[in-house]
């Protein structure tokens, strides 16, 4: 299978030489072609240039061509941070909130986390299939082409455990690229919730392992937040989790500064999340850490949280990545076109940086810079086609509208 896209007013974030992440100034530019076309052979990028200078086809066979006349062509978007499967929803706390109350509250009368927990271990392992491929197949339709996706509506061993084999499943069932993290320390379940200590060490001595048997996770996350778990025991369960094979992640500093942005940097985490309550000591341990900061804009705006310094961020030399954190309690959307205008509105990074964090960066924040996150020969042929517009800057600018036309994914178009 051959895919000719040609005639395209703008081939955006192309790379000739591929990086694994761009950081602070470098985060500005943003490399395009104006008339351009792009080869896909099979599921890869074989060639890109400019229309002038393109030889023309001499093998026929099996090609499909598409006119990109007066759109664009980006890279799909890699969504780093998800909890895409989840039974039930959430608006019922969301009116609560609307009337008051705030996310710890309803979380202290046994809401929030613990209600999705609830939730999820009556449902199958087959409904909780169907619906999380829904949402994939939303996401896809709105430009992801790459999606990490975590358990920690379990909560016990056996819910985990199924969460974790609906995420397999999802690798085999849904064709974009899925990354499963083990969060077993979301929260502590209800019926320990005087025993800390004891589910730890179940999560620990009886989940990883199993976990690591039939090898489940590729990354092991913790929230590091009051009431959750501390800066120790986040250092403690990662550890532990390197141990059998699964790279940190974080969810940091998102109600309070809490150290689990230094917990990431301590066990080399590949991302720390959140980070609305992110300080300069924090900024600086980060600096030439393999961390990658991950701003989730979903839960900031949804929450009403403070906004975490993204720029601050970036003009320290950092690296910045955009995720959506979809989710049924902070974050009920999983569209990455909302997040880059959150971004760019809000924590006023341009629309180049913007694209840059949703696409090469969360990238790197989900091990997969190398095959996805820019159009670059020889990666994965992950790229949407928007419709007639005048520029990728009217993607955050339009905000709310769906602008993508066309989605390829592996070199298959999905729409
Ligand atoms: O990333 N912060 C912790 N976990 C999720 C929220 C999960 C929920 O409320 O269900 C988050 O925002
Ligand atoms: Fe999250």
């Amino acid at each position: 299978m051959k895919i000719l896209i040609k005639n395209i007013k703008q081939l955006v974030g192309i790379e000739d030489e591929p990086r694994l992440k761009v950081s602070g100034a470098e985060m500005k530019k943003l490399e395009c072609i104006d008339n351009a076309w792009l080869a896909i052979e099979n599921d890869k990028i074989v060639g890109f240039g400019k229309m002038e200078d393109w030889e023309g086809i001499t093998d026929w066979t099996n090609l499909t061509i598409i006119d990109a006349s007066e759109k664009l062509v980006l890279p799909c978007y890699c969504d780093s941070h998800t909890h895409i499967v989840y039974a039930g929803s959430r608006e019922g706390e969301f009116v609560d909130r609307i009337n008051g109350l705030t996310y710890e509250q309803i979380f202290e009368r046994g809401g929030g986390i613990l209600n999705s927990a609830k939730k999820l271990r009556d449902a199958s392992e087959e409904e909780l299939v169907e619906s999380a491929l829904k949402r994939l197949n939303e996401i896809m339709l709105q430009g992801t082409g790459a999606v990490e996706i975590k358990s920690g509506y379990g909560l016990s061993v056996e819910a985990e455990l199924k969460m974790l084999r609906v995420i397999r499943t999802l690798k085999e069932k849904s064709p974009l690229t899925i990354k499963a993290t083990f969060l077993g320390a979301h929260a502590v379940p209800a019926e320990l919730k005087n025993d800390k200590r004891k589910y730890i060490d179940i999560l620990i001595n009886e989940l990883m392992p199993r976990i690591a048997e039939e090898k489940l996770a590729e990354y092991c996350d913790v929230f590091c937040e009051q009431n959750y778990f501390t800066k120790e025991e986040t250092v403690e369960i990662l550890t532990a989790g390197k141990k059998y094979g699964m790279t940190p992640k974080v969810h940091a500093e998102q109600l309070s500064n809490f150290g689990g942005a230094l917990a990431g940097v301590e066990v080399g985490a590949i991302s720390v999340d959140h980070l609305e309550f992110v300080g300069d000591k924090e900024i600086e341990a980060l600096k030439g850490s393999v961390t990658m900061p991950t701003v989730l804009p979903g839960a900031a705006f949804f929450l009403s949280l403070p906004l975490p310094p993204a720029r601050k961020m970036m003009d320290a030399g950092l690296p910045v990545a955009i995720a959506t954190d979809f989710n049924p309690g902070s974050s009920p959307s999983g569209n990455m076109n909302f997040m880059l205008s959150l971004c760019c509105v809000q924590y006023k990074m341009s629309p180049e940086e913007a694209i840059n964090a949703a696409t090469i960066n969360s990238a790197y924040a989900m091990d997969l810079s190398k095959t996805h996150g820019s159009i670059s020969i020889g990666k994965q042929a992950n790229v949407f086609i928007t419709k007639e517009i005048p520029s990728y800057a009217f993607i955050p600018y339009s905000f709310g509208s769906n602008l993508i036309e066309t989605v390829i994914i592996g070199g298959k178009v999905m729409n």
